[in-house]
């Protein structure tokens, strides 16, 4: 027997708004044709004033609750991956945490942007593995739509609003039982002005809006993600074979496809979501992983993957037998 964090429960949440390219085609200069063609974006979600991302995440924490069959009291571990979150502080995560009346245990947010459910993952999972904590959820949630310059069309066209949750227990489990069997992840400073915000409370006092070197980001993340994927099947000894579903982070259908194409993965075997939700950041892979369990794709006893990168650069993949 071996002590893994298993997955029991995931769940997803979406603002009220759904907005078209067409209609994005309102705001600035660009097409439905574009924006499809270079991104797989058909749609995405924006947060009205009702909405933000502690109500998103507590949305979609209290589906993967319902899907464990838990309450917010057995929760003894939150993780919040944002990075939009409600205030500066506190954390996002504390706020969520009474929402669900889980409180009393670990609460906070981790900043790794459209990494930041593989990093907060990869922290839970230590965490339950050295009896931190039993039961645990991992969330990913952002208001994107919140630090969108609309006046700048290469990116304001990409992302939306959104968030995914999981709960995993601590459980011993046999040697080819389900639970979290690797998690890798990596950063890489020396990128951080290619996908930044250009404004934060110790620079500018403000909350500022997102900046991007499109095609840079767009070379690095087919690069990074084809190298952390291979790491983890290596670190593993699985083969791309032995893997029923890659869900990816959804930034754009071209960089899923190259990657996938790089390590020869068939695209029938990729779960796509990226042309309903656009770019949701941090909620982005467990939006696409809720979305992938409910619709009956992603079955007990399968291999899947779960890789992202984002800004920073920050970049990693996880291998879970679900
Ligand atoms: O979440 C993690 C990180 N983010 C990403 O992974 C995003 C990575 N990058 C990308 O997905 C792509 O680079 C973009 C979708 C952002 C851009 O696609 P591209 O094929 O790299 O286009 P480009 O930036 O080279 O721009 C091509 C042309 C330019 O016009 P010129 O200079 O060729 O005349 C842009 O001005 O497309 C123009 N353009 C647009 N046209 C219509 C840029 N944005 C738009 C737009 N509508 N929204």
């Amino acid at each position: 027997m071996t002590r893994r964090s298993v997955l029991t429960g995931t769940g997803s949440a979406l603002p009220k708004r759904a907005v078209s390219n067409a209609e994005m085609a309102k705001m600035v200069d660009t097409s439905d044709e574009w924006i499809a063609e270079r991104t797989g974006i058909r749609n995405r979600y924006f947060a009205g004033p009702d909405e933000n991302t502690a109500t998103l995440a507590t949305d979609a924490a209290r589906r993967a609750l319902e899907a464990a069959g838990l309450q917010g009291k057995d929760i003894g571990l939150i993780i919040l991956a944002t990075a939009t979150p409600n205030n500066t502080f506190p954390a996002t995560a504390t706020q969520v945490q009474h929402a669900l009346g889980a409180n009393g245990g670990i609460a906070f947010d981790v900043a790794a942007v459209c990494s930041g459910f593989l990093y907060a993952l990869g922290i839970a999972d230590s965490m339950l593995r050295t009896g931190m904590a039993e039961k645990a959820l991992v969330i990913g949630s952002e208001t994107f739509s919140r630090i969108l310059d609309f006046e700048d069309r290469a990116t304001c066209v990409l992302f939306g609003d959104g968030a995914g949750a999981i709960v995993l227990e601590a459980r011993d489990v046999a040697e080819d039982g389900p639970g979290v069997l690797f998690t890798k992840l990596h950063a890489d400073g020396e990128h951080c002005d290619l996908l930044y915000v250009d404004g934060g409370p110790s620079t500018t006092q403000t909350v500022g809006h997102v900046r991007m070197k499109g095609r840079e980001v767009f070379r690095h993340a087919v690069t990074n993600l084809a190298d952390v994927l291979k790491e983890t099947l290596e670190g593993t000894g699985f083969t791309a074979d032995d893997v029923a579903w890659v869900v990816p982070h959804q930034a754009n259908q071209r960089i899923i496809d190259a990657t996938a194409r790089k390590l020869g993965l068939s695209p029938d075997r990729v779960v796509l979501t990226v042309d309903q939700h656009a770019n949701t950041s941090a909620a982005s892979v467990p939006l696409a992983l809720d979305t992938a369990v409910r619709d009956g794709r992603i079955k007990p006893g399968e291999l899947i993957v779960l890789e992202a990168m984002g800004g920073g650069f920050t970049w990693g993949a996880s291998l879970i037998r679900v």
